[in-house]
């Protein structure tokens, strides 16, 4: 086989080529090719050398795949030693995403240029790592600690010009990058540059607080997760001790993260994300359908976001709305959201201003006869719902893709009301749907491959992460919050408090916790959701009394001041209410509960166990196509803590012979009814 790797002299530089598609990971066979063109370089009469990348990007890292199995030699940091280690200048020029393993690379060479579009980073943190191979101890002496920290802790890749101002790169390159490289390389040989190794550099002057500033954010922002911490500590290591020591610390607390749970479920979420782009039974040359510019109906706190993100992709949007006044009132939102950003500086002036400039509104559906898709976005009324795709039927060109942002009707009924189902599609976005990355892609039963390809792909066309859905009530995300919030509820009216519950959930790694949750969407959405149920099909009352009791009394959450907490009108925070706690007390008489004290495992372990119960029929009844699929949505859509894997993963490093014990004593305490075992959880758990 040959090598991924490839080298040649041309005039005094020896080139190191990698090609390794799809993102020149360094899997063995790289690693091994870049040593063996070291070697060949070291003593052949090259004055100079580059390394550079074939393909769509420069080193994106090292093979993830290969991680969590007996590693491999030549290890990598041995092979950057290598690099660092010749006698004459390197280059490393940049092209796409230098990240990880990739940037490390490059801080092995001497020299650094990229293309105006390229990016560096270091990503490990979201796979619960480190940089293993010599980043915590190159970067603080190149870029300084602050820089380093920041680059590492948030795992943000940066643009080539930011990293240029922080001298992490010495020279943009317009035009062709090898053909720049290469004459900058032979100029440095004219001028004799020097070798310039970073691990012989000592790390500029920094203010020691900033370890402890660092640590600091960490526990708010990346709370329960390990690798932030450890990377802090290379970092101060870095500071502290010789290159080589330094260096030791790094690769022991790596192969810590290597071997721990949090990175092994992160790395699972990697993966799983890319698995839950691909649909099983589509061929993968399915035809796509263009989209150009997409229609909105329902101009709300959905339909605003919905089109914000396809403005934001440059994809032009018309807002549906049932009069001027709504209409205005739908784009003067939009309008103080993209004032936000700027305000923030996620985005410029400029930029925002061109997004903006996509959005246009009507009145008038007729202005939807031209688009190539449409979004359903009005209230969660199935009968309003059908009337407009009835109408849409009628104004929409042949071939538009007609879809619904519904959080819980049938998208069968909704395509029953179009002569054409075929083009039917549910898009369930989350709020705020501007910001939030899952995208739930719901496959109604008639609709066309090519619509439901065109859909995943747009997706990723939009900066969402998509996952297909079946039908059924609250399709995988929304029905799964169902045993979460029962179960929830039902701890508060045995005996815990609301804050009790969320603390536990919070504490265990949840974004928030339930019924804080209940409190931010509107106590009213679930509550107008049960009336419109057949009393039966309601579940357990003593589940949603006491919210039915605060919806009733006007509370329905932050939007009025009040839910299962009291809010402060300036500051939102939010504090416990004594009105709350004597409601659940006469609810909770009144249904004869004796009230007792819940250890906050049980009550983990009963909101965590009731969504996975769940989760494994959404998988034997097919409306998800993997458990993967699964862990995505709630990672990306529901706050479920990434280092945790999602509760699917989460199940099986629990071990799905304990989780399945667990629920069956909950079956026995609570009834079959609220617990009973899915079979697939009871097929695994013995088989
Ligand atoms: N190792 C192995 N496979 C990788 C990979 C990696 N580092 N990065 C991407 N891939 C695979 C993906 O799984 C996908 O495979 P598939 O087609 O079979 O599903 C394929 O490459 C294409 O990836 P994407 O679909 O993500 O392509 P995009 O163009 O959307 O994105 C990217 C490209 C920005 C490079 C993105 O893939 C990415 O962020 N990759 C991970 C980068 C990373 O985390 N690097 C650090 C690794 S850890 C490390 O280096 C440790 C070191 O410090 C010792
Ligand atoms: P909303 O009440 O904020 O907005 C609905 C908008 O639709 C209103 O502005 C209304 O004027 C408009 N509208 C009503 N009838 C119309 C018609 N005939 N033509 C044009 N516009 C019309 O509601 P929201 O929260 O945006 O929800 C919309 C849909 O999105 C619902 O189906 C909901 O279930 C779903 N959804 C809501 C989420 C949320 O968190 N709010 C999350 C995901 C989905």
């Amino acid at each position: 086989m040959s090598s991924p790797v490839n080298y040649a002299l041309v005039g005094n530089v020896g080139v190191i080529t990698v090609d390794n598609p799809p993102v020149n990971a360094l899997s063995q066979p790289v690693r091994q090719g870049i040593v063996d063109a070291v070697d060949v370089a070291a003593g052949d009469a090259s004055k100079a050398v580059l390394v550079i990348c074939e393909g769509r990007t420069f080193i994106a890292g090292a093979d993830i795949t290969e991680f969590g199995k007996p590693p491999a030699e030549p290890w990598l940091p041995a092979v950057f030693d290598r690099l660092e280690a010749l006698d004459k200048p390197v280059v490393a020029a940049i092209h796409g995403t230098a990240l990880g393993g990739g940037f490390e690379t490059t801080l092995a060479a001497h020299y650094r240029c990229a293309v105006p579009t390229a990016k560096v980073g270091l990503p490990e943190v979201k796979l619960g790592l480190l940089p293993g191979a010599g980043g915590t101890q190159r970067l603080p002496r190149l870029g300084g600690v602050e820089a380093a920290l920041e680059l590492m802790t948030s795992g943000n890749p940066i643009p080539a010009a930011r990293a240029l101002e922080l001298g992490l790169i010495d020279k943009i390159i317009e035009g062709d990058l090898r053909e720049g490289a290469l004459a900058w390389a032979e100029e440095l040989v004219a001028s004799d540059a020097p070798v310039r190794r970073i691990s012989e550099q000592t790390v500029p002057a920094h203010d020691a607080a900033v370890f402890d500033r660092f640590r600091g954010v960490a526990a708010k922002r990346a709370r329960g997760q390990v690798a932030p911490l450890s990377i802090i500590d290379c970092v101060e290591a870095a500071t502290q001790m010789s290159f080589d020591e330094g260096s030791r610390v790094e690769r022991e607390k790596f192969m810590e993260l290597m071997r721990g749970a949090q990175s092994a479920a992160m790395r699972h979420l990697f993966f799983a994300e890319r698995q839950a782009a691909k649909i099983d039974d589509l061929p993968k040359d399915t035809a796509q359908r263009s989209v150009e510019s997409v229609g909105i109906v329902g101009g709300g706190t959905m339909g605003g976001g919905i089109a914000m993100s396809f403005a934001n992709a440059g994809i032009p949007v018309t807002l549906i709305e049932v009069d001027d006044e709504a209409l205005q009132r739908g784009l003067s939102i939009i309008d103080k959201n993209y004032a936000g950003s700027v305000k923030r500086g996620k985005v410029s002036e400029d930029a925002a201003q061109k997004c903006r400039a996509l959005i246009s509104g009507s009145t008038d559906y007729d202005s939807l006869t031209d688009v190539d898709l449409v979004i359903e976005a009005v209230f969660e009324d199935p009968d309003l719902k059908k009337t407009i795709f009835t109408r849409l039927d009628k104004v929409c060109k042949p071939g538009a893709i007609l879809a619904t942002n519904t959080s819980y009707q049938d998208v069968n009924e909704i395509a029953a009301a179009t002569e054409r189902p075929q083009d039917v599609i549910g898009l369930h976005f989350f709020s705020p749907a501007n910001i939030m990355k899952l995208l739930e892609v719901v496959r109604a039963e008639k609709t066309a491959d090519d619509v439901l390809a065109t859909c995943m792909a747009l997706a990723r066309r939009i900066r969402k992460v998509p996952v297909m859905s079946g039908v059924c009530y609250g399709f995988i995300g929304n029905r799964m919050l169902q045993p979460y919030f029962r179960e929830a509820q039902l701890c508060v009216i045995e005996g815990a408090t609301p804050e009790q519950v969320d603390n536990a959930m919070e504490s265990w790694g949840m974004a928030m916790g339930p019924l804080r949750v209940a409190d931010l969407a509107g106590i009213d959405v679930g509550y107008k959701a049960r009336q419109a149920l057949p009393e039966e099909q309601r579940g357990d009352p003593r589940s949603y009394r006491v919210a039915d009791v605060l919806a009733e009394m006007g509370r329905l959450g932050q939007k009025t001041g009040a839910g299962f907490y009291q809010y402060d009108p300036e500051t939102r925070k939010h504090a416990s209410d004594p009105v709350v706690l004597e409601i659940i007390e006469r609810e909770a008489a009144a249904f004869g509960i004796d009230r007792r004290e819940i250890p906050d495992e049980e009550i983990v372990d009963r909101l965590v166990y009731g969504l996975v119960n769940e989760g494994m029929r959404i998988v034997e009844e097919g409306i998800a196509q993997r458990p993967g699929d699964i862990d995505v949505v709630y990672a990306y859509g529901y706050g479920f803590p990434a280092w945790r894997g999602g509760p699917m993963h989460y199940a099986d490093s629990v071990g799905l012979e304990r989780v399945y014990e667990r629920v069956c004593e909950f079956r026995d305490r609570f009834g079959a009814e609220a617990w009973p075992p899915a079979p697939l959880l009871v097929q695994l758990a013995t088989e």
